[in-house]
């Protein structure tokens, strides 16, 4: 591209077009195309990736090696102690990875990370700033009761003075809170752009690699183009970790969407309290406290994340409707899957929601996504529609088709484990899993085929 012609950049995926238009051609979302400008010097000087150690002085190291040849010493990953985190992360943080750490404005990331200066003792940690003054920093951290000499604050935004900073210090961990904020001075675009999220990214990224300590990058998910979402960033980075949860809710859920060092889609749980982020080690048993026993519409399903199994309440609500099309409300669940869930029962197990207004709500601000809760779902809207409360000593793990029949799920013994764990007597299991089961887990296991039998069974 001529150098200083204007281009314009969609603020949720990156994608570059020569003219504005209304809605991007990359990901189809509206409204999201930014004017940048960049003149032709600057664009020299941005550092591209994909021609990294091709040229100059760096050619002359990178010469392919044999896989038995590849030195691995001082591969190590930092345990923080905290058990949550650490099961996110793969089991610590790996030295020299670049993990980024996305959520909502007010969900907890700077908590998070200000109590991590406190769970690393002996390990020198730099938590740059960008939205805060260093006061403000040292009042959380009173908060939170952390009060180390070991980090270091430093409210900057510039790259270049970031990279003093690291060269002053010498940290073992990076913090950079948040990416939205933080710049390259060689750039003309606005901090928050996509060009300068992404360049700014890509000198840490640089930098985090060539000195070989571990960064967190902190990024907040866009609010409709007004910031660079963090999307644009996850292919760049080792890890990506998303902060959810429901403001509503103290608990929030740290999940790794995609990690090299570990295994995606695992989570940590959190509470928020008056002094920070406490862990939760048994997220089934606050997941199902607040559970009503005798009420139609409540069942147990168990989801499994990443590698670890979560028994969640599914609440339904179903009502006549006085709408001419009736309502579908779904918190913390697929509206579509529930669509199908609902057609499904009514084909398969005649029951008809085509004049009632239906609610579904997963408990405690949780998001459920894996297939495995579609038979809890069912159950649970079954039940309020017959107005039968189901079987509470049950945990229904299943996938339904759309023939009504139940589907295998992935790694059901896990799952039963938990539910013995947590005092249940009964699983409904998909019939073809029963045969992979191979050890006694003190729970009973019924086998289902078809949606029909385990709404007639169970209510
Ligand atoms: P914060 O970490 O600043 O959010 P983010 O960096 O993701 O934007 O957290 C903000 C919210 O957390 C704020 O509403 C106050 C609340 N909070 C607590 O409840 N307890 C605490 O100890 C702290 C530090 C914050
Ligand atoms: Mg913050």
């Amino acid at each position: 591209m001529a150098s200083s012609e204007p281009r314009y950049v969609c603020q949720e995926c990156g994608h570059e077009a020569h003219k504005w238009m209304g809605k991007c051609t990359g990901c189809g979302a509206w409204n999201t195309l930014v004017k940048e400008t960049e003149s032709a010097d600057v664009e020299a000087q941005v550092p591209d990736l994909s021609t990294d150690g091709q040229n100059g002085t760096a050619a002359a190291q990178n010469q392919p090696t044999q896989l038995t040849e590849v030195e691995m010493e001082g591969e190590s990953r930092l345990k923080t102690g905290v058990d949550e985190l650490d099961r996110v992360m793969g089991g610590g943080i790996m030295q020299g990875s670049f993990s980024l750490i996305a959520g909502d404005p007010g969900i907890g990331k700077s908590t998070l990370m200000t109590e991590l200066g406190g769970y690393l003792p002996g390990r020198k940690i730099l938590y740059v700033t960008g939205e805060e003054s260093k006061r403000q920093v040292k009042l959380r951290a009173q908060r939170l009761g952390v009060d180390s000499d070991a980090l270091y604050l430093l409210a900057e935004t510039n790259v270049q003075e970031i990279a003093n900073a690291v060269d002053d210090v010498a940290p073992d961990l990076l913090v950079a809170d948040s990416i939205q904020t933080i710049y390259r001075p060689d750039l003309t675009s606005a901090p928050g752009s996509v060009s300068q999220v992404r360049e700014s990214t890509a000198s840490l990224l640089k930098l985090t690699k060539e000195r070989e300590f571990s960064t967190f990058l902190v990024g907040h998910v866009t609010k409709k183009g007004t910031i660079a979402g963090p999307r644009v960033l996850e292919h760049m980075v080792d890890t990506v970790l998303y902060f959810e949860g429901d403001q509503n809710h103290a608990y929030r859920i740290l999940r790794s969407v995609k990690n090299r060092f570990g295994a995606a889609n695992e989570i940590g749980v959190f509470e928020m309290r008056e002094d920070g982020l406490r862990e939760v080690p048994n997220p089934s048993e606050i997941f199902l406290s607040e559970r009503g026993y005798g009420v139609s519409g409540s069942t147990v399903v168990c989801s499994l994340e990443g590698t670890r199994p979560i028994l969640v309440e599914i609440q339904a609500l179903v009502t006549p409707t006085s709408y001419s099309t009736p309502q579908r409300t779904v918190t913390g669940f697929a509206a579509q899957r529930l669509q199908m869930i609902l057609a499904v029962l009514e084909k398969r197990a005649g029951l008809a929601f085509s004049d009632h207004d239906v609610f579904i709500n997963v408990a405690g601000g949780v998001k459920l996504e894996e297939p495995a809760v579609d038979l809890g779902v069912a159950i649970a809207a079954a039940s309020s529609f017959r107005d039968i409360p189901a079987d509470t000593g049950s945990a229904l793990i299943g996938e339904v088709g759309l023939g009504g029949e139940i589907r295998t799920v992935s790694r059901v013994e896990p799952r039963l484990k938990e539910a013995a764990k947590l005092g249940f007597d009964r699983a409904v299991v998909p019939e073809n899993n029963l045969d992979r089961i191979a050890g006694d887990y003190d729970i009973d296991v019924t086998g289902a085929q078809q949606l029909k039998e385990v709404v007639d069974v169970v209510l």
